[in-house]
């Protein structure tokens, strides 16, 4: 059982399950957000999934967000009632209104496979920042996909005896396609098994700072890990000031 390629249409109802109430990388954000612009009042998710961050940042911010998967915005909705969540494609949306800072996180963007379509994201960011107003985003970067291709797969029991094994193989112009198998524990010994299909490009930091710099006037970029980003680095953060 699975949906369309990236569409989150199986794994949705697993994702929170597995990957937690991701309160490390929330607090991260929130450290990125103090440093480089500590009066931001309004912040603005592309890519905002089940609402995981914004459940986090709600507290010291007027959070919207904006995710194209159906069945990712249903559980988001649960969690954030009040809340203004979008289903539009970050390549495209347009909210008619304009945020101290736009994120978009946990690699959402390599899920775009031609740089073209990330560029797209640069601009609809820029376009929805106040002056001054900070864009921040993190990529799996060229070294973590490289390196991840046909690494055995990763096996994560949860829930009441349900396991996900994800296994990462190369997809064409290298791109890799992260095989998301859930095996869902129907009775017993009986599993009922949805798989989605996430297919992510990365592209080289240079190119990434070109394009940045035809519309922002700083850039930063940090790997949480390093006291400074690295070849090895495997999570880039980028920090954009309009
Ligand atoms: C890894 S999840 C990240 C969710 C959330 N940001 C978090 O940190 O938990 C990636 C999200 O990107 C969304 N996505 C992929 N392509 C998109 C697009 N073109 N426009 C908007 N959202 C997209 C997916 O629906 C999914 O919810």
């Amino acid at each position: 059982m699975g949906g369309p390629l990236g569409s989150y249409g199986a794994y949705a109802r697993f994702y929170d399950a597995t990957q937690g109430d991701r309160a490390g990388h929330a607090t991260y954000i929130r450290s990125l957000l103090k440093k480089h612009h500590p009066r931001a009042n309004t912040v603005l998710e592309l890519a905002c999934g089940t609402g995981s961050i914004l459940e986090q940042l709600q507290s010291s911010y007027d959070v919207t967000g904006v995710d194209l998967s159906e069945q990712m915005l249903a559980i988001a909705r649960k969690k954030l009632p009040g809340v203004r969540l979008v289903r539009s494609d970050m390549r495209t949306f347009d909210l008619g209104e304009r945020f101290d800072a736009v994120l978009c996180v946990y690699d959402s963007i390599n899920h775009l496979t031609q740089f073209r379509d990330w560029e797209a994201v640069f601009r609809r960011a820029r376009e929805h920042l106040n002056d001054g107003g900070i864009f921040l985003f993190d990529i799996n970067t060229v070294h973590r996909l490289a390196s991840s291709s046909g690494a055995p797969p990763m096996v994560q029991w949860f829930g009441d005896g349900d396991m996900m094994v994800i296994a990462i193989v190369d997809a064409p112009r290298g791109a890799v396609d992260w095989e998301i198998n859930v095996f869902e524990r129907v009775r017993g010994s009986t599993y009922r098994l949805h798989l989605d299909v996430i297919r992510e490009a990365s592209f080289p930091t240079e190119r990434i700072r070109a394009a940045l710099r035809k519309r922002f006037t700083r850039i930063w970029t940090y790997d949480a890990r390093r006291a400074r980003p690295s070849a090895r680095t495997d999570r880039l953060h980028f920090v954009c000031r309009a």
